[in-house]
Parts: C-alpha cells; sequence; structure tokens
C-alpha cells in the first residue's frame, strides 16, 4: 500500500491525496488544490530541493554515508581523491579509473602566472585567505570562457577537473601571500595532499616531505568535509547552478556561503572562542553566557544531526595521533571540557546539541600548523568536489530555474509622496 497525506481546503470542501514518496511529498499535490497558497519554510527546514543520490545524512542515527557507504570506512581506508571520483560518478574507481582520474587532476594543478601575479597578488598584504580564494574563484571564469557551455558533458567535466585540481594552488598562493613567502609550484609527482602541504610549507629544499601521520590526518579531514548533502553552500551552488551561470560563478557563490561563521567559518570562530576562554576555570562561565543567550557555543548544533555529527566522532579519534606527534594543545582540554559540561547540561540536552565537525577539527589543523585564517580555506578545497556532484546532478536532473515564492507583508498600494511633504519615520 502506497502511504499518502490527504490535504483538505476548509474554504472549499476539496481534498487532494498526495503520496509519500522517498519521505517527501511532492508540492505540485499541494499546487494543485492550493494553487496561489505559498508553503511557508523559513530557512527550508522542511523543504527538500529536490532528489539526491550523492549523500545520506540519518541526523537521528548520526549517520552519513556518500553513494552509499559509510563516512567511517572510507575515512579510514579511502583517499580524497577517490572520494571526490566517488562523489561525481557514483561508484568507486577500478585501478585503470583510478590512475586516469589521479593523471587528469594531477596535470590541471597549475594556475595561469597573469591571473596568480597580476590578480591574485594585487589583495592588501592582509587580505583573509577565504577572501582571496572566493574572488579569485569567480576571476577564474574569465580564463575559461568556453566554461559557459554547460550543456556539453566534455566541457562540463573539464572544468570539474579544473576546480579540483586548482583550488589547492590558489589556497596555497593566497596563504603565501599573505605571510609575504614566494609562491611554490605545484610538485606533479606528489599525491593530491602531499603536493598540497608542500605548496603551503616548503621553504628552501628541493622537495618538501611531510610525516606519513600529518598527510593522513589531512587526508581524512579532506574526506570528512568533501560533501555533506543540501547544507547552505552546496544549495547556493545548485541555486546559482540552476540560472546556468558557469561552475567557477557556481563554486566561488557555494565557498562565499561557506565563509559564515555558521556554516564553514565555524572552524575558525571555534579557535577564537578557545582562546577567548583561555583557561579550564572560565568554561563554566563561558556555558553560563550561552545559556544567557550572550554567545553561541561554536562548533555545536546542527540543522539536521540530533545526535553526535560522526564526524566529529572520527575527527577526534585523528586527533590523538597528531598530537602524540605535535604535542597536546592547551586549548584542547578546554574544548574536552566544554563538550563534558555541554552533553551534561539540560539547555543542550533538550535541544539536542552536540558537536559538530568544527568543534574539533580547527584543533588538528592548529597542530598540523596552518594558522587559523586558512581553516575555512581547508573545508573549502575538498568541498569542490561535493559542489560540483551537486551541479552536475542537477543539470541532469532538473532544467528549472529555483526561484522560491514569498509571503508579502509590506505596505499595499499607496502614492508617490513629494520630497518637501514627508514626515521622518521611524
Ligand atoms: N550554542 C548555543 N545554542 C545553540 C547553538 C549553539 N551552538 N546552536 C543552536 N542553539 C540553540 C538556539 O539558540 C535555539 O534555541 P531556542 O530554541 O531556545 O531559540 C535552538 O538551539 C535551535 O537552534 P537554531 O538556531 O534554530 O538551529 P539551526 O538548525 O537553525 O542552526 C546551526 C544550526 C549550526 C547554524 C547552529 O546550531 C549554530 O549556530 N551553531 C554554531 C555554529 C556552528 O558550529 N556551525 C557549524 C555547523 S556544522 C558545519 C557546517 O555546516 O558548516
Amino acid at each position: 500500500m502506497t502511504e499518502s497525506i490527504t490535504i483538505t481546503d476548509n474554504r472549499t470542501g476539496e481534498s487532494v491525496e498526495i503520496p509519500i514518496l522517498n519521505g517527501g511529498v511532492d508540492s505540485g499535490g499541494w499546487a494543485k488544490l492550493l494553487g496561489n497558497v505559498w508553503f511557508s519554510d523559513d530557512a527550508f527546514s522542511h523543504t527538500a530541493i529536490g532528489e539526491s543520490s550523492i549523500t545520506q545524512i540519518v541526523g537521528a542515527e548520526g549517520i552519513l554515508r556518500y553513494r552509499g557507504y559509510p563516512i567511517e570506512q572510507l575515512a579510514l581506508r579511502s583517499t580524497y581523491l577517490e572520494v571526490a571520483y566517488l562523489l561525481l560518478f557514483g561508484e568507486l574507481p577500478t585501478p585503470d579509473q583510478f590512475d586516469g582520474w589521479r593523471d587528469e587532476i594531477t596535470h590541471h594543478t597549475y594556475i595561469h602566472e597573469n591571473f596568480r601575479k597580476r590578480f591574485m597578488e594585487s589583495f592588501r598584504y592582509d587580505a583573509h585567505p577565504m577572501g582571496v580564494l572566493v574572488s579569485s574563484l569567480a576571476a577564474l571564469s574569465t580564463y575559461y570562457p568556453e566554461a559557459k557551455d554547460i550543456e556539453d558533458p566534455e566541457v562540463r567535466m573539464r572544468q570539474i577537473v579544473r576546480l579540483i585540481a586548482k583550488v589547492p594552488t590558489m589556497a596555497a598562493a593566497a596563504h603565501r601571500f599573505s605571510i609575504g613567502m614566494p609562491f611554490v609550484y605545484p610538485d606533479n609527482d606528489l599525491d593530491f595532499t602531499s603536493n598540497f602541504l608542500s605548496m603551503m610549507f616548503r621553504v628552501a629544499e628541493p622537495r618538501y616531505h611531510c610525516h606519513p601521520a600529518v598527510r593522513r590526518a589531512l587526508e581524512i579531514l579532506f574526506i570528512l568535509h568533501a560533501d555533506h548533502s543540501q547544507n547552505c553552500s552546496t544549495t547556493t551552488a545548485r541555486v546559482v547552478g540552476s540560472a546556468h551561470a558557469d561552475p567557477y560563478s557556481v563554486v566561488a557563490a557555494a565557498c562565499a556561503a561557506l565563509y559564515g561563521p555558521r556554516h564553514g567559518g565555524a572552524n575558525e570562530a571555534v579557535l577564537a572562542m578557545l582562546r577567548d576562554i583561555g583557561s579550564y576555570e572560565n568554561v563554566d562561565p563561558f556555558i553560563a553566557d550561552v545559556k544567557a543567550g550572550k554567545c553561541r557555543l561554536m562548533g555545536f548544533g546542527h540543522r539536521v544531526y540530533k545526535n553526535y555529527d560522526p564526524r566529529a566522532r572520527i575527527i577526534k579519534e585523528a586527533a590523538d595521533e597528531v598530537f602524540q606527534l605535535a604535542g597536546r594543545s592547551p586549548l584542547l582540554d578546554i574544548a574536552l571540557k566544554l563538550e563534558e559540561v555541554a552533553l551534561a547540561d539540560e539547555y543542550f540536552i533538550s535541544r539536542r546539541l552536540y558537536p559538530n565537525v568544527d568543534f574539533y577539527s580547527g584543533l588538528i589543523y592548529e597542530a598540523l600548523k596552518f594558522p587559523t585564517n586558512m581553516f575555512t580555506v581547508l573545508f573549502a578545497i575538498p568541498r569542490t568536489a561535493g559542489w560540483l556532484a551537486h551541479w552536475s546532478e542537477m543539470l541532469e536532473r532538473s532544467s528549472r530555474i529555483s526561484r522560491p515564492r514569498q509571503l508579502y507583508v509590506g505596505h499595499p498600494e499607496r502614492d508617490y509622496v513629494p520630497m518637501a511633504e514627508r514626515t521622518p519615520s521611524a
């Protein structure tokens, strides 16, 4: 038997029965009965933007899967490039497919000299690397005008490869510029993650060698951040993409959404919060301020997870190995104490607020020697694959432009008043 809901218009007594499919009801059924009554859903809390086969989250149970594969298995056994392939193509690659994919990405890591020197290095000396990345992504569209041809699958795939390959190069370039260090060219003999670390940290040595534990920790962080269904930035990507903007503009828009402290910017905000709290003794007064509504406990809470964010659990485990290598951060004790106090407090329990991915990620990034202003950039690098997977899926499945309605609550019609006759409004 098909499950369904019935809606009755009490003004007319007419009803419509709408089947429940994949946990949702088609708004077309509602529209048939209630053509001019809009479904009001501030912040899209109860709206599904469409169907997707990429990432599944079961918030109540703390489950996250990419294309059906549990995030725990991918974090343990996969690599970021393999996960990017999985997100984009739907299946894990065979050895030949992976070799071809790695080759493609590796041979698109360079960015145009003129683009880096004249555009990226024209920012103020202390420019935030996220601001530089957002602008650079948008500017890149001017270097690849063919990208406007979004109907051609081959052209689309070429831009996807370019974006995944070039975002780490641009990210590292933004960092080097901000600290006054010369740019380090990509080293195509290195794997994706080692190459990024080399572009970030290499100084005068002929080849940058990173500790395998450092490389692996970053790889895990990249895997965990690669996609997360319809979060704010991915929805932005789909909405901008629905207007048939080119993929560079799409990813720039998504990246701008990620920059916000309620989204990807939270990892940077967590570190600032931990530094402000400063010591173990200040945890209780800080929690009291949060409960009094004076501030938020950054890195806590999630629209979808009403349980421990599985990514936070994996990061917490990975952190141990990094801290053994780099030494334990005094901020970790503050974070652990905050978690302990919050998870036992009625305010957080009743609202089902748990640590999210950003609560511990900043501490690992810090231990890996990344400056705080690079934390959100480190989120954007792997999320590029997720944004592009959703963009491709959206173009293949839907041809309509995103265009929600609004409930107008402004003035009714009124006549224009000449300036001299106006009285100041409150
Ligand atoms: N600290 C204190 N109270 C909170 C927090 C928090 N971090 N998050 C939610 N609440 C309270 C909120 O005040 C509200 O209480 P009340 O019902 O009394 O008004 C209730 O919990 C529900 O909150 P909400 O704002 O309606 O929840 P939301 O689903 O709209 O927001 C969120 C989700 C992630 C924006 C929010 O939890 C938040 O601001 N967290 C801190 C920022 C953060 O860590 N963001 C990273 C999210 S995970 C990575 C990513 O997506 O980028």
